[in-house]
């Protein structure tokens, strides 16, 4: 099969391969890959800042594609079945372990960026079927961490959601927050990106460029309440305004390290309004056949910002490095 391989931590390093294909065994499926899309995890794999067993790697963790091959014992597929295969196919539901984790594709399993992959049939979910592939491809990471992070705080009607940025994980936030009946206020460096999430539902906006204090900004929107959830999707940057964003009570979800990871924070902020802080790592299947289920139930189209053929990889990858360059999700095609 062709695949692309990332053979060391460099945007310069992917170069195109022919390896033989894989086979299914017992319980596992060959899926013949169509779409991959980029989360920052690819990226910071491709610079050096994430942690990989060894190179070469086929990278990118998400994609979809349809099933080639099964293998003996499988039930739940057949050829023909449009799927996603999980980013971290051990994890099948409850909460996090060592063991859960052990396994996540484009690090320790293949990736994305290959004509095929075979995975547990346990380890894939069923396509919503009003989406293609390379919008599937967006649900894994980005999809089932945004519904995490709603789940989180059990939004509903009257609730207040702050959304930090228009990537992949914000624009999946905003989508399930305006699905739940929330209030959404959407901040990014750009106007043209926050007339573009008003379409997609936006209710309140703030351009963090122009008003770097957007936590007053969002105290000022709220009458003095704060927000219900902040999705934190940036880390040291953000992480004390969006405790100062949050009401009493609330929850601050932090998925993000795109600015790094050593926030300074006055602990009385969480102390003091009782806030929930809730570390997420991705999510498992079942979190992924909840969040399919939703986008099905709410025919949510995720947002694709820009589509590359596969042949363009290091196009795509340095477009996302670049930084603020893409609205929602960047796919690769094949
Ligand atoms: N732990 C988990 O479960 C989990 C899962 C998925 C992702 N993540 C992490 O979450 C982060 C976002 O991932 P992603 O794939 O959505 O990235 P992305 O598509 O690159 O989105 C990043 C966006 O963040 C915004 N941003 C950057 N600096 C900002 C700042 N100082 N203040 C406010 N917004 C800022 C920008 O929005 P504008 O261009 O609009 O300004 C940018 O487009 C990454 O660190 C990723 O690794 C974690």
């Amino acid at each position: 099969m062709k695949a692309i391989e990332l053979t060391e931590p460099s945007l310069d390093a992917f170069r195109p391969v022919v390896l033989p294909d894989p086979v299914p065994g017992p319980g596992e499926v060959l899926i013949r890959l169509r779409a991959a899309t980029l989360n920052y995890l690819d990226i910071a794999i491709a610079i050096g800042n994430f942690p990989v067993p060894r190179f070469p790697l086929i990278p990118v963790a998400d994609g979809a594609g349809e099933v080639a091959v099964v293998g003996t014992n499988v039930s739940a597929f057949k050829a023909g079945d449009r799927v996603i295969p999980h980013f971290m196919p051990r994890w099948q539901g409850g909460p996090i372990s060592p063991a859960n984790v052990a396994g996540m594709r484009g690090i320790s399993l293949p990736g994305s960026l290959a004509e095929y992959v075979v995975m547990p049939e346990t380890g894939i979910v069923a396509l919503p079927s009003h989406l293609d592939f390379a919008q599937g491809a967006a649900l894994p990471i980005a999809g089932t961490t945004a519904w995490n992070a709603v789940r989180s705080a059990e939004l509903r009607p009257g609730s207040t959601v702050v959304i930090l940025g228009t990537g992949g994980v914000s624009i999946f936030a905003l989508q399930f927050a305006k699905a739940s009946g929330a209030t959404a206020i959407v901040t990014s460096s750009s106007d043209e990106k926050l007339e573009r999430a008003k379409q997609l539902g936006a209710d309140l906006l703030v351009n963090y460029r122009s008003t770097p204090e957007w936590d007053d900004q969002v105290l000022r929107l709220t009458d003095g309440r704060g927000a219900d959830l902040v999705v934190d999707t940036v880390g040291e940057a953000t992480f004390a305004r969006s405790l100062k964003a949050a009401a009493f009570g609330g929850t601050v979800f932090t998925v993000g390290f795109l600015t790094g990871t050593a926030a300074s924070i006055d602990l009385f902020s969480i102390i003091g309004k009782a806030l929930k802080v809730v570390g997420n790592n991705t999510g498992s299947v079942a979190d992924l056949t909840e969040a399919a289920r939703a986008i099905t139930a709410q025919r949510i189209a995720p947002v694709l910002g820009q589509t590359f053929d596969v042949a363009e990889t290091s196009v795509a990858f340095s477009r996302f490095a670049a930084g603020g360059q893409h609205f929602g999700k960047i796919a690769i095609v094949q």
